[in-house]
């Protein structure tokens, strides 16, 4: 009766991410990511990781990482992830993680590991520092990936090449042990991801880039206030209906995210009759920007300052996370063969 139910293909598709707790959340995260999140709870089996252990290959001083972890799980929180719809959990709450890492990496061969772009790109920023976890970062992704069996995985283009390696890795073990493992591709709704453009009018918000230039879901409405009205303007157009220049386009794209359809419309069409006020518009981006971020932050803070709060919510996900994994390294352990009686 048990094992039928653990074969069983269940009803809805998997999806799987994971998020490194690194730093304040800002609304490139938002609208890039944690907004499909949301989204595909209510559509998908959805398994939503902390990846403090990948953390590890390149943050050994731990001294930050609870805070980083509390903080990674509150605005995720803060911002619609359900932990009642999705298994919200941390890396290293599933030990199984670890085991089916060790699995996967006699699937894994040096030479390929050595040319992923991330890690190269590590050891340029780490030299003092190239560990093998760094070098089977992407094989610990995998582990992850398939310990719930996913399909999708809704990453950026950045993460692209660590996909394509958890399929590497998934085909060499159907080929050597049997078909266990689905093969995860990248999903977003079949859209592109949207990019936030940075209030410098370069490039799009970034957490290691100009803080100054990203707006973090942890800004207090002055500082959202100050950086909003820095952003560049000029004189505005001379010619009716011109097209604008990127920065202005960027004011426009962020204003679309977040104030109402009626005053985004109001903006575009002075913009296109040559009567736009700048001051007015980036007033009126401030505020919107205010009016969506500060119930955030609010959110954030009060599950912040409840500590059994997110215990159970880690104990929740946990539980989901360790189901999932069971069921999974049962069907690895006894396909590799690793069952004397
Ligand atoms: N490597 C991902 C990043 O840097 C984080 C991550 C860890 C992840 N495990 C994952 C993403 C599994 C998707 C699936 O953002």
């Amino acid at each position: 009766m048990e094992k039928k139910r653990e074969t069983l293909p269940t009803s809805r598709q998997v999806v799987m991410s994971g998020i490194r707790p690194t730093g304040f959340l800002h609304l490139g995260n938002y609208f890039g990511a944690i907004r499909n999140y949301v989204k595909m709870q209510d559509d998908f089996d959805c398994y939503f990781m902390v990846a403090d252990l990948h953390s590890l290959t390149t943050h050994p001083d731990t001294k930050e990482l609870k805070q980083n972890v509390h903080r990674v799980i509150a605005e995720n929180i803060a911002c619609g992830l359900d932990v009642d719809k999705a298994a919200f959990y941390c890396q290293s709450h599933v030990p199984e993680t670890a085991e089916l890492y060790l699995y996967l990496n006699m699937m894994a061969y040096k030479g390929e590991l050595e040319k992923t772009t991330t890690f190269k790109d590590k050891v340029r920023l780490q030299p003092q520092n190239v560990n093998a976890g760094l070098l089977t970062y992407p094989v610990l992704q995998a582990a992850d990936i398939i310990l719930h069996r996913a399909k999708y995985v809704p990453v950026g283009k950045d993460q692209e090449q660590h996909l394509e390696m958890a399929r590497t890795f998934a085909n060499r073990f159907n080929h050597r042990y049997g078909d266990v493992l689905p093969e995860p591709i990248a999903f977003n709704y079949n859209q592109p991801l949207l990019k936030v453009p940075s209030l410098d009018g370069t490039g799009k918000m970034s957490k290691s880039e100009n803080q100054n230039a990203t707006l973090y879901l942890a800004d207090e409405d002055e500082v959202i206030r100050k950086k909003v009205m820095k952003t560049k303007t000029d004189a505005g157009p001379v010619k009716q209906n011109s097209t604008k220049p990127d920065y202005i386009e960027n004011i426009f794209e962020l204003m679309h995210l977040v104030s109402r359809e009626d005053v985004f419309k109001k903006f575009e069409e002075d913009y296109n009759s040559c009567t736009i006020r700048y001051g007015d518009m980036k007033k009126q981006l401030a505020e919107d920007m205010v009016t969506f971020i500060a119930p955030i932050r609010a959110k954030v803070n009060t599950i912040l300052n409840d500590g059994n709060y997110l215990k159970e919510v880690m104990e929740k996900g946990a539980a989901k996370a360790n189901a999932s994994a069971n069921a999974t390294m049962k069907l690895v352990r006894e396909a590799i063969g690793l069952k004397y009686y």
